[in-house]
């Protein structure tokens, strides 16, 4: 980079060619390495037994039965992927307006975790603490005559977040958006023995329109009252996700995001340097639905067109990617 102290010679004395001219010289001088250790695999639960139902907005990607997902997790450890992150297909009954669903100790993301770490201990399993995938109206805070209400949302949260660590969950990972729900899930876990549970917040996410594939795989879309504009980050504000950040991490949070991805490649250069911690990245489901359906078409190559996505978050500062992409994009760096 040319901070300013290192302004080039003129040409001809500098050639920016010489350096890429052949793979081995363009490699000496690549600034930036993307590999499987810097993934985290999202995978969508549906209950059932040797279950695969496949997600129409997004091609490639399924919801898996328990038994399914074990495998999944298997695999994800063979390609040398750290961590899966679960999301639960919430059948329509468990759906209600208490969320009740949400932290009970055998809800189906639960059993997953549990099947997991037993079947795979050595991979890191992250969950969800947000109550859409329970809510009989969508929302990821508990609605009263049409306002998501804060605190009691953040005490249902908790309850949730809690049930995952003593399923075993080693992140927790708040979507949520609430206020103050970083330091009473700190609290908590403190006052549980969960002590070294870890909390990757979304600190930094947006009201965002490509969550829209993500709605449908857990089932919330036909069901969401309005929009989340009340809690998520206006697409506008730069400097409030920043102070997100700094909210998040004083409330106890380990890692944060940012979220969606590809359109907010700033905050993620600015959270990174502003904060030095770890920071994640969430290319969400629309940034893959759309990257998946120009591959499909044969309008984009699907390899390169998958790692200059990824490789634009470790660019922007980001130690590690959700993505959907995460074992096609392994198999590639694995070669
Ligand atoms: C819900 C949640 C969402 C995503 C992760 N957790 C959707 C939303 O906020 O509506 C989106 C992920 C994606 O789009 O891939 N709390």
């Amino acid at each position: 980079m040319n901070n300013g102290h290192s302004l080039p010679a003129a040409f001809p004395a500098m050639r920016a060619r010489r350096l890429r001219r052949t793979p081995g010289l363009r490699a000496m001088v690549s600034e930036t390495q993307l590999s499987p250790a810097d993934l985290i695999w999202p995978i969508f639960l549906t209950e059932g037994v040797d279950v695969v139902d496949p997600v129409p907005t997004m091609p490639g990607v399924a919801r898996l039965s328990v038994d399914r997902a074990v495998r999944a997790a298997k695999r994800a450890k063979g390609l040398g992927i750290p961590a899966i992150c679960l999301f639960p297909y919430t059948e329509a009954d468990r759906r209600t307006e208490d969320c009740a669903e949400a932290w009970s100790a055998n809800n189906l993301s639960n059993r997953a975790t549990r099947a997991i770490k037993d079947a795979v201990p050595g991979l890191v399993v992250m969950t969800d603490v947000a109550l859409d995938p329970y809510n009989a109206n969508g929302h990821d805070g508990i609605v009263r005559e049409g306002v998501i209400v804060n605190d009691e949302s953040v005490e249902a949260l908790v309850r949730m977040a809690l049930a995952q660590a003593e399923a075993g969950a080693d992140i927790l990972g708040p979507s949520d958006m609430m206020d103050g729900r970083i330091g009473a899930m700190r609290e908590a876990l403190e006052e549980s023995g969960h002590q070294d549970t870890v909390i990757l917040s979304y600190a930094a996410k947006f009201a965002s329109a490509f969550y829209g594939p993500f709605r449908d795989a857990v089932g919330a879309s036909g069901r969401l009252v309005g929009d989340k504009a009340t809690y998520q980050i206006d697409p506008a504000n730069g400097d409030e996700a920043v102070r997100m950040v700094a909210r998040d991490l004083a409330e106890g949070a380990d890692m944060v995001m940012v979220k969606p991805g590809m359109p907010y490649l700033d905050i993620c250069r600015r959270v990174k340097e502003r904060f030095a911690v770890p920071t994640f990245a969430y290319q969400v489901s629309g940034e893959y639905a759309m990257i998946r359906a120009a591959i499909d078409a044969g309008w984009i190559e699907p390899e390169k067109a998958m790692l200059e996505s990824l490789i634009a978050f470790r660019r922007a500062g980001c130690d590690g990617i959700l993505t959907y992409f995460a074992p096609d994009v392994a198999e590639l760096l694995n070669g």
